[in-house]
């Protein structure tokens, strides 16, 4: 398959790489040309769980790749929209494409931007963490879901699943992927922004009464929104799903933190942003959501603005 990776952070460049190992043709698109020159001169190194290096074609200009089979997006959910946009010469009707961000919105904000019906939603437990340009980390595997929204199952979706099986992640096709998106948008809502206020990795997060009662609420919360919105989650109990996959990435710091510790912005308003959002449209009251959303977009603001010296 001729493959397109929009974005080459830490999940981009580790899908690229494995997708190119297994004979996909592989272009990662980038936006920063210096990064783009690194990767094209360095190739792909990745190393833990999967140790690989290897070239891939990256270019700063969508025009430059041209027909592809299947374009998968790996930027951050608030570069989405521009990022969709920069794809408009190449992601025609004819085109799959399929995001594996993190967040709920992305499938919907894509295809209104590219006009385009065959956008797939993808969840993964697949975790990496960036270590420079086009160096990556494999920290955790696990299964990988795709499908689309109105659950419909066709021979493409299919396809995808099995060039991601052939590379070796393991993949499977969902007729309830707004379920899973939401499920993994709960841990995420459980997780991220109490990581990036505590500094805390994921493990330690349920050592602390205070910060296990907060997570609890922010789940239950957001269940209830889900519950609202009709979403059928897969998780019967989801706070004890979010403890279990605390313990099982314990030594994970999140990506949020890890975006808090580079001094960059964060996904906050597509992961507790958008409970407090969506909670509005239905009156349900959100406030540890909302504190959670209020803290970390301080944060963000406050980056390089110290409030004290210790001189
Ligand atoms: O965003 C993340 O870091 C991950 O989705 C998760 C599951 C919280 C593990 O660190």
């Amino acid at each position: 398959m001729k493959i397109v990776v929009v974005g080459p952070g830490a999940m981009g460049c580790l899908l690229a790489g494995m997708l190119a190992k297994s004979g996909n043709m592989v272009w990662l698109l980038d936006k920063n040309e210096k990064r783009a020159e690194n990767i094209r001169n360095n190739g792909i190194n990745i190393e833990g769980k999967t140790q690989l290096h290897i070239k891939v074609n990256i270019t700063t200009n969508a025009t430059d790749i041209g027909k592809a089979d299947l374009i998968i997006i790996a930027v951050k959910s608030y570069d989405t929209i521009p990022a969709s946009e920069r794809l408009s010469a190449i992601a025609d009707g004819s085109v799959y494409i399929l995001t594996l961000q993190n967040g709920v919105g992305n499938v919907e904000n894509i295809k209104r931007v590219l006009n385009n019906p065959n956008v797939l939603g993808g969840v993964t437990s697949y975790g990496a963490t960036l270590l420079g340009d086009g160096v990556v980390r494999h920290a955790g595997t696990g299964d990988t879901y795709v499908g689309r929204l109105d659950g419909k199952l066709t021979n493409e979706i299919q396809r995808i699943a099995e060039a991601f099986g052939n590379a070796g992640i393991i993949t499977k096709v969902s007729d309830n992927i707004e379920g899973l998106l939401w499920s993994k948008l709960i841990i995420n809502v459980g997780i991220n922004a109490l990581t990036a206020i505590t500094h805390l990795n994921n493990g330690r997060l349920v050592e602390f009464e205070g910060t296990r009662d907060i997570m609890e609420k922010a789940v239950n919360e957001a269940v209830l929104v889900a519950q609202k919105k009709g979403i059928k989650l897969i998780y019967d109990r989801p706070f004890e799903k979010v403890k279990e996959v605390c313990a099982l990435t314990s030594a994970n710091i999140s990506s949020m933190l890890q975006d808090v510790l580079k001094k960059r912005k964060t996904e906050i308003d597509y992961i507790n942003g958008i409970i407090a959002e969506e909670a509005r449209t239905f009156n349900i009251p959100v406030p540890i959501n909302e504190a959670l959303t209020g803290l970390v977009k301080t944060i963000e603001s406050s980056y390089d603005k110290f409030l004290f010296s210790t001189n």
